[in-house]
Order: C-alpha cells, then sequence, then structure tokens
C-alpha cells in the first residue's frame, strides 16, 4: 500500500477504485479469472490509481469517472507486469510465486492481453476521445519501453540516456498518463494538464530509479520480489551503466563480463562492486532530482490535503524500501 498519510485520505476512492476492478475482472472463462484475481488480490502498492485520484481531488474533481479511470490505469500495469514477469523470466511478486511460475507463461501472457484490452474497453466507457488518446499513447509507449529494453540486455555500449529513455518510455509514461487524467477530467488549462502530466513523469522516473537500486539492495520481504534478477539477465539499469564507468580498474573487466555472460559470473563480486564504487548512491541522488522537481511542479497547485499528499508520494517514490 501506499504511505498511510495518501491511503488515509483516499480510502473511501481506493475502495471505490478496487470494486470497480473486482468487478470488470468478470469473465465466463474460469483461467482469466483465476490468473487475474491471483496477481491482484496479492496487493500491490496501487500507486498510479493512487496518483490519479490525488490529482483529481487537488483539482477539485467532483464526478465519478477518476475511478474507472484509476481502474484503467492498474489494469494496464498489471497487464504490463503479467508480460513483463515473463520477459524477464521472474520467479517472485509481491511476496508469492509469479502467475508465470505458478500458471505458465502462456496463461500470464494471454491473461495480460485480456487486462489490456478490458482496459480499452473501461475507457471508451468513459466517453472522451482525449482520455482515449492519452490512454492509447501511454500504453503504446510502455510496449515501445520494453521492447528497447530487450535491445539494450547484454549491451555494454547501453548510455545513461539509453536507460532513461526506457524508464522514460515503460514506467514513467503510466505515472504521466495518471497524472495528466486527473487533470483532463477536473476541465484544468492546457498548461497545468502539462504540468501535472510532467510531474508524474518525475515521480515515475524516480520511481523506477528507486526500483532499480533496490534490484541490488533490497530484501526480497520487503519488495517481495527476488533481488538480483536485473544483474543475472545481463539488464543495464543506471547502478551497473555507472559501474562499468567508475569502479575500480581490476573490476571493469568483471563488470562487462556480468554484462554480455551473467551466467559465467560471479555476480556476488560484481553485487560488492557496484556497491562499493558508489552506483546505488548516484542513482539515488538522480532520484532525488527527479523527484525534486516533481515537487516543484506542485506548486502550480492551490494548496490542499491532496496536494500535500502528491508531495508525500513524490518523497515515497525515493524513500521506499518496497
Ligand atoms: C513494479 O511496479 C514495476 C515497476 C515499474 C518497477 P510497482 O512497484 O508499483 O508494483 P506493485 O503494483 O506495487 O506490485
Ligand atoms: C518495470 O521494470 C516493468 C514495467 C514497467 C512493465 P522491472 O522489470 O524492473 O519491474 P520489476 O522489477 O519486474 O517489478
Ligand atoms: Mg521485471
Ligand atoms: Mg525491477
Amino acid at each position: 500500500m501506499a504511505p498511510k498519510l495518501i491511503t488515509d485520505l483516499i480510502a473511501e476512492d481506493m475502495q471505490a477504485v478496487d470494486a470497480v476492478i473486482r468487478d470488470r475482472l468478470a469473465s465466463d472463462v474460469v483461467l482469466i479469472r483465476q490468473v487475474a484475481e491471483y496477481i491482484i488480490s496479492s496487493g500491490g502498492k496501487r500507486l498510479r490509481p493512487a496518483l490519479l485520484v490525488l490529482v483529481a481531488g487537488a483539482c477539485g474533481y467532483r464526478g465519478k469517472a477518476h475511478h474507472q479511470l484509476a481502474a484503467v490505469v492498474e489494469f494496464i500495469h498489471t497487464a504490463t507486469l503479467l508480460h513483463d514477469d515473463v520477459v524477464d523470466d521472474s520467479s517472485m511478486r509481491r511476496g508469492r510465486a509469479t502467475a508465470n511460475a505458478t500458471f505458465g507463461n502462456p496463461a500470464s501472457v494471454l491473461v495480460g492481453d485480456f487486462l489490456y484490452s478490458r482496459a480499452f474497453q473501461m475507457m471508451v466507457e468513459v466517453d472522451s476521445m482525449r482520455v482515449m488518446q492519452v490512454l492509447a499513447d501511454a500504453t503504446n509507449t510502455i510496449a515501445e519501453g520494453e521492447v528497447l529494453q530487450l535491445l539494450n540486455i547484454h549491451n555494454i555500449e547501453t548510455t545513461e540516456d539509453d536507460y532513461l529513455r526506457v524508464v522514460r518510455s515503460k514506467t514513467a509514461k503510466l505515472f504521466e498518463a495518471a497524472g495528466r487524467l486527473g487533470g483532463i477530467l477536473s476541465g484544468v488549462t492546457p498548461e497545468l494538464e502539462q504540468a501535472l502530466a510532467a510531474c508524474g513523469a518525475h515521480i515515475g522516473t524516480a520511481f523506477q530509479l528507486v526500483d532499480d537500486i533496490l534490484d541490488y539492495s533490497g530484501e526480497l520481504e520487503t519488495t517481495g520480489k527476488n533481488i538480483g534478477d536485473d544483474l543475472a539477465e545481463g539488464k543495464v539499469t543506471l547502478p551497473l551503466i555507472f559501474a562499468l564507468r567508475n569502479a575500480a580498474p581490476e573490476y571493469q573487466g568483471l563488470i562487462r563480463k556480468a554484462i554480455s555472460e551473467p551466467a559465467e559470473t560471479d555476480l556476488d563480486r560484481v553485487v560488492a562492486a557496484v556497491r562499493e564504487c558508489g552506483a546505488l548512491d548516484y542513482a539515488r541522488t538522480q532520484a532525488e532530482t527527479e523527484s525534486g522537481i516533481a515537487k516543484d511542479m506542485l506548486a502550480l497547485l492551490p494548496n490542499s490535503k491532496y496536494r500535500d499528499c502528491l508531495l508525500e508520494l513524490a518523497t515515497f517514490a525515493v524513500s521506499r524500501n518496497y
């Protein structure tokens, strides 16, 4: 769950979002219900729907469509997780075996497709061309980001810019859409809509930077995910990019080998080298910068409890350990 300040303020809204989620998982196909409920009932922080609901609240929205759109955003997120765990061959998520480990890759991919297409059915019901445009673009960009990331695997030439492009696409884009939709629903000016979108994108970027740090320094008990998966699959995230350039010379060859042939490398030594050269501190500083930009943008909103919670969300993106 999100931090308490946030869950307290929007408890009723998030219950309404949950009700939409449960209701719209319905399908006559038993396997769809099994797999979808398996991943959705295992929790998740619900940060993207919370962001949408908070922005709508901060902009004085009075309607009901934010619950539906928040559920849409969570469905899209869940679909990407089902697909991502297949691609990453991950075995743990949200403190239990992944859907692919439990039901197999084919079921995970196909139920991911079901959730994507259910999300599209639901967004059409909101009957706003602008809303559909934002979500169609976001979904397409997320897919691009995942493919770009695939191309960077095992690639020692991957730069910080390449990495950031992947992060902005695969993760920040959905946070951006959540912030933007909260603004669109509330009928804000184009300038404020743009600022809310950018704010979401910066929170999302900080969030992924920290996810990539936690893959080196977190605990399975708190993150609910296996630690070290990125390194083991040759995924070149910021800690590794920094270490490639800044680790002591005797480690450089080892790190290069880890990227191109992780299965043949002593990865514990690589993790130690990444930690020692200050790579995690560097990535954290970048995350703090992103979070700080997001907070500056929130100054455009009138003072409210919703705005306080958005600031809290930007802080949590960096301070979290799960
Ligand atoms: C996991 O997202 C995927 C990333 C973008 C790092 P979350 O950490 O928000 O996943 P849940 O929904 O809380 O499990
Ligand atoms: C996030 O990347 C994936 C998506 C945005 C779909 P990761 O691969 O780092 O996410 P986790 O660590 O598996 O949750
Ligand atoms: Mg993954
Ligand atoms: Mg990760």
